[in-house]
C-alpha cells in the first residue's frame, strides 16, 4: 500500500472512532515488516486517563497478530483543522516496535517523517 492509500484507510477507520467526549476522532494503520495491515482508533472512556489512543490502538492490534517488527504507522484525524501529529506515548508505543516512518494525513497529501526525528533516542530496557 502507498502513503496516499494508507491515509485512506485510517480515515475510514476514523470514522468508527469512539470519541464522544473530544469529539476528535483518529485512525490509524500499522504496516506489519511482512506488509500485514491492521487499524486501530481512538477509544475513550468515562474515566478519560482509561482512552486508548489510535495509533496504540494500531500497534497492540499488529502485535495481537503476532507481529512484533512494524515498519509503517499511518493516522488520520478526521476532526482537526491541521495535522494530527502521534502523543508522546505513542511516539514510544511505536518506537518499541521498531516503526520507521510514520504518515500523517496533510491538508494536500500525506506527510511522512522518520520516527527518530519524532523521538530521538526513544527509551530501550
Ligand atoms: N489521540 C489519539 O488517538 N492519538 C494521539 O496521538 C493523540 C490523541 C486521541 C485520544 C483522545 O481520544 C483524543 O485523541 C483527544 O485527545
Amino acid at each position: 500500500m502507498n502513503n496516499e492509500e494508507l491515509i485512506a484507510l485510517a480515515r475510514s477507520a476514523a470514522e468508527r472512532a469512539y470519541a464522544p467526549f473530544s469529539e476528535f476522532r483518529v485512525g490509524a494503520v500499522a504496516v506489519g515488516a511482512g506488509g500485514t495491515i491492521h487499524v486501530g482508533v481512538n477509544v475513550e472512556n468515562s474515566a478519560f486517563p482509561a482512552t486508548t489512543c489510535a495509533e496504540a490502538a494500531a500497534v497492540a492490534a499488529a502485535v495481537a497478530s503476532g507481529v512484533r517488527e512494524i515498519e509503517v504507522v499511518a493516522v488520520s484525524c478526521l476532526d482537526a483543522t491541521e495535522p494530527g501529529y502521534p502523543c508522546g506515548n505513542c511516539r514510544q508505543i511505536m518506537h518499541e516496535f521498531g516503526v520507521r516512518r510514520v504518515i500523517l494525513d496533510g491538508p494536500s497529501g500525506p506527510i511522512e517523517h522518520v520516527l527518530e526525528d519524532l523521538l530521538p533516542h526513544g527509551f530501550r530496557l
